[in-house]
């Protein structure tokens, strides 16, 4: 019998709305051990993996140009939206779903 691998994931509470990132800012977040930069690009949030492909950077120490999430290291920048990167090409960082549900924001995590 084969068996196939079955990923779960679940919604889980990042944080309160008043404790989210302002529009134009960026923070960092730990939920159920996983580290995220949580973005806010004109009013609208985003969830990242916090730590940079380059050298571990922490994105969520970093900075937003426009919808771009630049790292505080040496300036690899992710699109906070797909998480693909902008400088240098051919590099990503995993995006996590996310909403607002009450006062809360929600995140889906594996
Ligand atoms: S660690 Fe992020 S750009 Fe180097």
């Amino acid at each position: 019998m084969k068996e196939e691998a079955v990923r779960l994931s679940k919604w889980v509470r990042l944080c309160g709305v008043s404790e989210a990132p302002s529009p134009g800012n960026v923070i960092e977040a730990e939920v159920e051990g996983v580290a995220l930069c949580v973005a806010n690009v004109n009013g609208e949030l985003s969830a990242l993996d916090n730590i940079c492909p380059h050298r571990n950077g922490p994105l969520g120490q970093g900075w937003l140009e426009g919808e771009t999430v630049v790292c505080p290291w040496h300036s690899w920048m992710f699109h906070a939206k797909t998480g693909i990167s902008e400088y240098p090409s051919n590099e990503c960082v995993k995006v996590f779903p996310i909403r607002v549900e009450g006062e809360d924001v929600l995140v889906q995590i594996e």
